[in-house]
């Protein structure tokens, strides 16, 4: 498979890049092409809300002139893509957040009974990683991503995991059992 992974975090090197580099390297081993976009190194601006995107069926069509575009055509390009954030204030970075927000524009007849989108049946799963327990923390950022990719994206979400209590000595430790779980359910076995 050709998988996309997406960095939501605004470091480069930090603990969710840390996770995501484990991940990588099992779909590596297992002969998969990993390609990485960090967020923070594109200009991504905010959704305007204008809906001009819903008027136009050849996807992706959003009116802003930003590197959207492109990521959205790796996007379309990839079999699966892996979404990794930290979570700041109970939800995913302001970068992934508005990355998300973009994605409207690859939606086609969005809110209709055959609505779908130009990345409909991808495999998508979400990493995330957060300072304090994972209850009452990450899981709001995992209910948004389900809804998200499952009822606006039509994907198949094949697994959230979640690395808590990041600065606590044995995080590696926590972070590989919970990047091959993660590989496990991408790869479907
Ligand atoms: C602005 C901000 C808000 C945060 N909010 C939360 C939070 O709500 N819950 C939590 O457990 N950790 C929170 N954290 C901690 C980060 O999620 C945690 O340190 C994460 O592992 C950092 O990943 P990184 O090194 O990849 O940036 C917050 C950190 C920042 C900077």
């Amino acid at each position: 498979m050709k998988i996309l992974t997406i960095l939501g975090s605004p470091k480069k090197n930090g603990k969710t890049s840390k996770a995501l580099g484990m991940l990588e390297e099992n779909l590596i081993l297992h002969g998969h092409e990993v390609e990485r976009i960090h967020i923070s190194s594109h200009n991504i601006k905010g959704c305007m809300g204008c809906y001009a995107c819903m008027e136009n069926n050849d996807e992706p069509s959003c009116i802003l002139k930003d590197d959207a575009k492109s990521i959205f055509e790796k996007m379309i390009a990839a079999d699966a893509i892996i979404y990794a954030s930290p979570i700041y204030c109970y939800d995913f970075t302001s970068q992934m957040k508005t990355l998300i927000d973009r994605h409207y524009c690859m939606t086609i007849n969005f809110g209709s009974p055959n609505g779908t989108s130009s990345i409909a049946g991808k495999k998508v799963a979400l990493l995330t990683t957060c300072m304090d327990k994972k209850e009452g923390n990450a899981d709001f950022a995992e209910e948004i991503f389900d809804k998200s990719m499952r009822f606006v994206m039509k994907c198949e979400v094949v697994g959230k995991e979640t690395i808590p209590l990041s600065n606590a000595p044995d995080y590696e430790v926590r972070a590989k059992v919970a990047t091959d779980k993660l590989t496990a359910s991408i790869l479907g076995f």
